[in-house]
């Protein structure tokens, strides 16, 4: 994603929260420019200085007090970062302000608050920001040294909602279904059948369907990787086979698409045993194991059924296995990996995926990280969303 951000930082929050937070946002590939606060007392540039500001942001940095109007009009978004009672000072006494109100792009509010400060103080900030401004609320503690502590959004999750700020918002007003991660199957109350699976690709779809604004429900099994809080996208967690089928069936209902990324477990055990199977010596053990349902196939037999995408990993004759899936399981879309090449197998942060449908060619995707691999499935599901 690109796009031009102007971060207005202040106080001790300078140093400790903005320079990780400008990092990841040019990682991202986004343009950063740094306006610091510069009043008398603990304002950021008495934190960090113009100096050290435009090494990390690679962009020349002005004090908040001396931007002009248009150094407003030319960003994409605005970030508060953080809004504390001193910058809203700073606008009310300057014009940094009425440039902002005049500019009309989308500002982002993220306050460090007192660890014990309520939900409702953010109405404070709310009253003073422009109309157009976003509050973007957190609980996670930031350590200030000497000074204390507060608490703020994660960096991680304020740059889901910068990209949701700055996304083409083309899936807003859809409504989505997920499945990620593995399954476990119970075998009694220390073992289980499971699989490699992460969730990683599942979630990348998730996290990438929410910030274009979709309404996602993720329904999801054990998972190796953390879920960013975003207020469009629902998290159901499941263990087995059996409650994943469950949780898809409840929630099948006025959906635009479907991508079912889950690795279900094909087979679970034929019974749960309550108490720990011990063993006996000089006897094996044999498992007898039930087929589970194939959501991905129920879900395709349905005339009804919305837009539908399913995964085929493969190790062998991926193009031929992944036409058979599309067939047998009546699916709109198959994104196709094979899990022998590098980069492509399970728990990697990459992927490589061919995508299969019924009415066009073949299309191979390259190798790329899991997250931007998301963005192109949901630009082809997209457009034929609109069709
Ligand atoms: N799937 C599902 N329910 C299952 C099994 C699989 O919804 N019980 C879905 C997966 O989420 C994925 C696709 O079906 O979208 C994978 O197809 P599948 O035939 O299960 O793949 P493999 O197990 O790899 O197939 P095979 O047994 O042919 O190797």
């Amino acid at each position: 994603m690109a796009g031009r951000i102007l971060i207005i930082a202040d106080g001790p929050a300078a140093l400790s929260y903005a320079p990780e937070l400008i990092t990841r946002l040019r990682q991202k590939k986004y343009t950063v420019q740094v306006a610091p606060t510069a009043y008398d007392g603990p304002s950021a540039l008495a934190f960090v200085s113009e100096l050290a500001w435009a090494t990390i942001s690679g962009h020349p940095c002005k004090a908040i007090e001396k931007l002009d109007a248009e150094a407003f009009r030319q960003q994409d978004l605005i970030l508060l970062a953080p809004v504390s009672p001193q910058v809203l000072e700073v606008f009310r006494r300057g014009k940094a302000l009425a440039y902002l109100q005049e500019a009309g792009k989308p500002v982002l509010a993220v306050p460090a608050r007192l660890p014990d400060a309520v939900d409702e103080d953010p109405v404070l900030f709310q009253t003073q920001m422009p109309s157009r401004s976003r509050l973007c609320l957190g609980e996670t503690p930031l350590e200030l040294g000497a000074m204390g502590a507060l608490k703020i959004t994660p960096t991680e999750t304020l740059l889901h909602f910068v990209d949701a700020a700055l996304s083409k918002n083309d899936l807003q007003g859809k409504s989505a279904l997920i499945t990620a991660g593995p399954t476990a199957e119970d075998l009694d109350p220390v073992r289980y059948l499971t699989n490699r699976s992460t969730g990683k690709m599942g979630v990348a779809l998730a996290i990438a369907a929410a910030v274009r604004g979709a309404e996602v429900h993720l329904i999801h099994g054990p998972l190796q990787t953390t879920l960013p809080e975003l207020p469009n996208l629902h998290a159901i967690s499941v263990r087995s086979a059996a409650q994943m089928h469950q949780a898809v069936v409840d929630h099948w209902h006025h959906l635009d698409f479907a991508i079912l990324a889950a690795a279900v477990a094909d087979f679970t055990p034929d019974h749960y045993v309550p108490q720990k199977i011990k063993k006996i010596d000089g006897q094996s053990l044999i498992l007898h194991l039930l087929r589970t349902p194939d959501i991905l196939a129920e879900l395709g037999s349905r005339e009804d059924h919305p837009y539908l995408v399913g995964f085929a990993a493969e190790s062998d004759d991926v193009e031929i296995n992944a036409i058979n899936k599309l067939r047998k399981k009546r699916c709109d879309l198959i994104c196709a990996n094979d899990i022998r090449k590098p980069g492509c197998g399970f728990a990697t942060d990459t992927n490589q995926i061919t995508l299969y449908s019924p009415d066009e060619a073949p299309m191979q995707l390259p190798l790329k990280d899991k997250a931007e691999v998301a963005h192109d499935i949901l630009n082809h599901i997209a457009k034929h969303l609109v069709k």
